[in-house]
């Protein structure tokens, strides 16, 4: 199987969404608001995504695009964020693959057959991303038809790193033993592995841009837990033929957490944005990703302090790169169950005053 992009020509896409300020930012271009969208925006914390989850599994909710999409939109409704992302979730690929996924009740997400050898990786089950997955891309097409024509659709897909840890650990991991084993230990199916996930991700991406995402985040969310020379050998030519294999034309927000020591490298890889968490300051993260624009990077955990303290923090990030063009705020990670919601309400609405105040 080849990495081909499967669209030959890049989607076409309306003034008012060209004009926006997520995707002027994204393209480096000035605006007079910074932008803001929030990872995890429709989610827990919501007293609205609660009661509907009460009804439905969270596997359930992502297969009903109806109430996905709507999901989806009533965030940014809510919050008054720049961008949308889609409700759905990166483990999703995986279920087709026939490894089990279950999302059990306070524990995270389980695989029930967990792939740790050359026959695990044999047992793959091979699909039609787009088929399979069709009911992401009916969330999407529902979703665009429903927000407002200057708010993008962003897309998403887990990195293969990331994807890969939960495949061999079975789940959420602290040190990622099993992980490393087998990199470390067997390259040789390492690579295959990640090469595996490589096709279904590029092939994911872009099927949610053919729905109508005008933008693809990529979470490498666990990758931190490597150092340098291990994601030069066994991440970065996978995530490189990744983001290579997106449509064209189409910004891709690369994302990590854990070690800024490896952002030049995450920039070498590839992305149009590159995400960073707060353990970098962003004036520093901005130095070494010059020629890309940069996402992030408030602590989550800021959003359940007080109002002045979440001002004063978002104001320093602000002030960092104040006059500069292509920065995209949003968290360093994702929003926390038990964030208040009018917290992340003042937060957007100071985001967007402040150049004006
Ligand atoms: O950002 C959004 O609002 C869009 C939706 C979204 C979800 N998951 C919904 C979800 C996105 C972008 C994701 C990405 C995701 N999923 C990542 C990368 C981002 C990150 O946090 O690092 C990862 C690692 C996952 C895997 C995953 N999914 C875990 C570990 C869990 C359980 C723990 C947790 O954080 O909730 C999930 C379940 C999940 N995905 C929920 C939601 C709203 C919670 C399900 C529920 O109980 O309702």
């Amino acid at each position: 199987m080849g990495n081909e992009k499967t669209i030959s020509t890049p989607p076409v896409i309306d003034k008012a969404l060209y004009d926006s300020i997520f995707l002027k930012a994204c393209r480096r271009e000035p605006t007079d608001t910074t932008p803001i969208w929030l990872m995890r925006q429709a989610g827990r914390f919501m007293p609205e995504y609660r009661a509907i989850r009460e009804k439905l599994s969270f596997l359930e909710l992502c297969k009903n695009s109806e109430t996905a999409a709507e999901v989806t939109v009533f965030a940014v409704e809510t919050l008054g964020v720049d961008a949308a992302i889609i409700f759905a979730d990166i483990l999703l690929p995986l279920e087709s693959m026939g490894v089990g996924l279950e999302y059990a009740k306070g524990d995270g997400p389980v695989i029930h057959r967990p792939v740790r050898c050359a026959a695990d990786l044999q047992g793959l089950r091979d699909f039609d991303v787009a088929e399979d997955l069709s009911y992401v891309m009916r969330s999407i097409k529902i979703a665009r038809a429903a927000l407002k024509p200057n708010i993008p659709l962003i897309g998403f897909a887990g990195a293969p790193f990331t994807l890969a840890s939960y495949l061999i650990e079975g789940g959420s991991s602290r040190h990622f033993e099993n992980t490393k084993k087998l990199m470390y230990g067997d390259p040789k199916t390492w690579h295959a592995l990640m090469e595996k996930l490589t096709q279904v991700t590029t092939q994911y991406l872009n099927a949610q841009i053919a729905a109508g995402a005008q933008a693809v985040q990529l979470f490498d969310s666990w990758v931190g837990c490597l150092g340098q020379d291990d994601y030069e050998s066994f991440v970065l030519p996978h995530v490189r033929r990744t983001i290579s294999g997106i449509e064209s034309g189409v910004p891709v927000i690369h994302f990590g957490t854990g070690n800024p020591a490896l952002l030049p490298l995450q920039k070498e890889a590839g992305g149009t944005v590159i995400g960073v968490d707060w353990r970098v300051e962003l004036d520093r993260a901005w130095e070494q990703l010059p020629g890309v624009a940069v996402q992030g990077n408030l602590d989550p955990i800021t959003l359940l302090s007080d109002p002045a303290t979440i001002e004063k923090r978002s104001r320093e990030i602000l002030r960092k790169v104040q006059g500069k063009s292509g920065h995209i705020f949003n968290l360093g990670h994702g929003i926390l169950p038990p964030t208040p919601v009018d917290n992340v309400k003042r937060l957007v609405d100071f985001v967007h005053r402040w150049r004006q105040s």
